[in-house]
């Protein structure tokens, strides 16, 4: 038996409740599983975020963090390390744009991910309305402005207003499970 807010009431009273007699046996397993194993069981689609208005300030990350928040207003977030260089450029209104990647751009991913000398280097990329980069072999792009940001332990959640969205032709996703590239 273990203590639980009681749902009934809404009013934050413990009640006690049973615990499945299956979850002490899972936690008993001889190694218990590492927090990210089990986040990795979560599949997403993969974005590459960009910023930068200017040439030399263009930035861009590979994130599978990003989620869909509100429809009105029009609004998403995403998550980037703390120890990301390039998070101080994400200012309050600044622009920077999503793209959904498809399951061709894979190469792009791990360009966007690895070292940030090399991820423009040979890329193909044009410019959107708000004057930051994006791939047009995405799926999709939106453009948005930073409207919040929330230091959240080792990462900084990043709220942000939409201002344009486009859905590409359709192709199959860049889906990322058990930390591999599947695709459906
Ligand atoms: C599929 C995939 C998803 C990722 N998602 C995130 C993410 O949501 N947030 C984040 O900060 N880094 C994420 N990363 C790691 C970054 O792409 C990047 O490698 C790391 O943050 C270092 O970036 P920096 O050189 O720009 O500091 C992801 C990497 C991969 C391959």
């Amino acid at each position: 038996m273990v203590d639980a807010p009681d749902s009934k009431s809404g009013e934050g009273n413990l009640v006690r409740v049973r615990v499945s007699p299956a979850l002490p046996e899972l936690l008993n397993m001889k190694k218990k599983p590492t927090l990210t194993s089990v986040f990795s069981l979560f599949t997403t689609g993969i974005t590459i975020v960009t910023n930068g208005t200017k040439k030399p300030e263009y930035f861009g990350c590979t994130i599978n963090s990003f989620t869909s928040v509100s429809l009105k207003p029009a609004m998403f977030l995403f998550c980037l390390g703390n120890d990301n260089k390039h998070l101080k450029t994400f200012k309050l209104n600044s622009p920077l744009n999503i793209n959904i990647l498809a399951n061709s751009q894979k190469s792009l991913s791990n360009k966007f991910a690895g070292k940030l000398e090399d991820r423009w280097k040979g890329v193909d990329y044009d410019i959107s309305k708000n004057k930051v980069p994006f791939f047009k072999n995405s799926l999709g792009i939106i453009e948005a402005k930073v409207f919040q940001k929330m230091l959240a332990g080792d990462h900084t959640i990043l709220l942000c207003k939409i201002t344009n969205h486009y859905n590409f032709k359709s192709k199959k996703p860049l889906i990322y499970y058990k930390s591999k590239y599947q695709t459906i």
